[in-house]
């Protein structure tokens, strides 16, 4: 599944190795489709020994800020209502919810719908919604 939306050339990857070298294993990624201006967030994850420590939120600053270079203007994405993890970091971040979906999930979980408005510093949201 993550191969077949490594292929599509709208993907972009980004991961964090676990020193500075690539040949190091990969410790967290995140993987975006980008139709600029508009970017998606299709799936984040860090590796479970190394969360709370900070790596979840450097990843997508670092995103952002490449996402930004590649002309996008915004960030998407789609979040379960009852993911405190991630909801407390996409808030951190300036991420705000524009909408819901209901019952999204397969076990009858809401999806939430998020966006983060990139300025000069793109991981800060816009005050404007
Ligand atoms: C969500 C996830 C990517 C966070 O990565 P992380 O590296 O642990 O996050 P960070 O250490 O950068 O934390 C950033 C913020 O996220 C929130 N957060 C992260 N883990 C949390 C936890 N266990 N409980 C509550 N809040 C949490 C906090 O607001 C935190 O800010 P703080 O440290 O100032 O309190 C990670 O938990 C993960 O891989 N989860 C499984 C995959 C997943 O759910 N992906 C999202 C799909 S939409």
């Amino acid at each position: 599944m993550i191969e077949m939306e490594l292929q599509q050339p709208t993907s972009v990857a980004c991961g964090i190795t676990a020193a500075s070298s690539q040949a190091e294993p990969l410790i967290a990624y995140a993987l975006f489709r980008i139709l600029a201006p508009v970017a998606d967030l299709n799936r984040v994850a860090v590796a479970n020994e190394h969360r709370r420590l900070g790596v979840g939120r450097r990843l997508l600053e670092s995103s952002h800020t490449l996402l930004s270079s590649l002309g996008c203007i915004e960030c998407l994405l789609d979040v379960r209502s009852t993911n405190m993890e991630a909801l407390g970091l996409y808030q951190g971040l300036g991420y705000v919810q524009i909408g819901r979906r209901s019952k999204y999930y397969p076990d009858g979980t809401d999806a939430l719908l998020l966006r983060c408005k990139f300025t000069t510093n793109p991981s800060v949201a816009d005050p404007v919604p």
